[in-house]
């Protein structure tokens, strides 16, 4: 009985021997050597080849190394079986870091007093928002969402939410579906996205959307974050809102193409702030316990946790 892994861009040899110090009664066995396809039960994978885990006749679960399954739904040959992704405590206080981190840089006019200390200017101009007075809107409320926005809250921001069925939580303003998208675009001074790469969401940052938020918060013209997918965001509308006001600034974790075009506008932009996709950096231990965990699930017969909805996308 074995867990095949199939990765790539990652190392694989460092993973090799975390699975098997947290799995040591099952062989592992990874793509691009030889095994036996008929003992495999279970795959871990990050962005596998398409087609590469057709073929194994005992397969039961598939795991996806990250929070994001679109690796997944990219091999259109992905076999009919469980699947389950990566939630982790620590990934998601990272991310919530990020996001606060940011939605601080822009309440607290970070950028500017920067500017003014390489400038060598003095300018104490008191026109400091509070944070009940930004509109903080995130898209997608799940695992991440939910966190980040609880942190912010705490923060005294005056948050809401849209996601695909509405969400009850004290303090948050919850926005759902086709028709609560324009009420919680024009309550939105900076938008944070953390949906999950899918059909639906396939390029939703655009000029259309990014047109409805607030015209009137204490921050001038609305700011965007992306710490969800680069396949979310329409990079040419992003540029062309930034050049003409409709967007003051946009902080992108995230990008169609990564790593990042040398040739990219976003690089030099002054309105851009460029990270390399580590909004949420995941703790390969973590990863590899939560694994061992799932496989002790399904051998004492218990549904996995963290299933991915074929049907959804996510
Ligand atoms: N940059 C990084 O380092 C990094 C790290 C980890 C994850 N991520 C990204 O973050 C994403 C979110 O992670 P998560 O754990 O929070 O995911 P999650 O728990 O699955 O939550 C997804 C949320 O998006 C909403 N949603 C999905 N499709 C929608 C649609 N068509 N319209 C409206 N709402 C929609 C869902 O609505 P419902 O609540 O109604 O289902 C849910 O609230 C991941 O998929 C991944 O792409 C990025």
């Amino acid at each position: 009985m074995s867990l095949l892994i199939a990765m790539t861009g990652w190392d694989l040899e460092s993973w090799r021997q975390r699975f098997q110090r947290h799995l040591p009664a099952l062989e592992i066995v990874a793509l691009g050597e030889a095994f036996d396809r008929r003992s495999v039960r279970f795959a871990a994978t990050w962005k596998h080849p398409e087609g590469s885990l057709a073929g194994l006749p005992q397969l039961e679960a598939i795991f996806s190394l990250g929070a994001g399954v679109d690796h997944l739904f990219a091999d259109r040959s992905l076999p009919d079986v469980a699947l389950a992704r990566v939630v982790d405590p620590d990934l998601t206080a990272r991310m919530s870091e990020y996001v606060v981190l940011h939605c601080l840089i822009a309440l607290r006019q970070q950028r500017l007093y920067d500017r003014q200390q390489r400038e060598a200017t003095w300018i104490d101009d008191r026109n400091q928002p509070a944070a009940r007075d930004v509109r903080v809107g995130i898209l997608g409320m799940g695992v991440l969402g939910l966190d980040a926005a609880g942190k912010l809250m705490a923060l005294g921001f005056d948050v809401a939410c849209w996601s695909r069925t509405r969400r009850d939580v004290q303090g948050l303003a919850s926005f759902a579906g086709a028709e609560g998208l324009g009420p919680f675009l024009g309550r939105t001074d900076i938008l944070v996205n953390l949906l999950p790469a899918t059909p639906d969401t396939a390029g939703i940052l655009n000029r259309g959307m990014f047109t409805q938020l607030a015209r009137d918060g204490r921050l001038g013209a609305p700011m965007l974050i992306n710490a969800g997918r680069g396949a979310s965001q329409d990079e040419d509308d992003i540029l062309a809102c930034l050049d003409d006001g409709t967007l003051q600034h946009a902080t992108l974790d995230v990008f169609r193409t990564e790593p990042l075009p040398a040739a990219s506008r976003f690089w030099s932009h002054p309105g851009v702030t460029v990270t390399p996709h580590n909004a949420a950096m995941s703790d390969p231990d973590a990863i590899c316990a939560l694994i061992a965990r799932q496989i002790d699930r399904l051998e004492r017969g218990l549904p996995l946790e963290y299933p991915v909805e074929r049907t959804r996308g996510y």
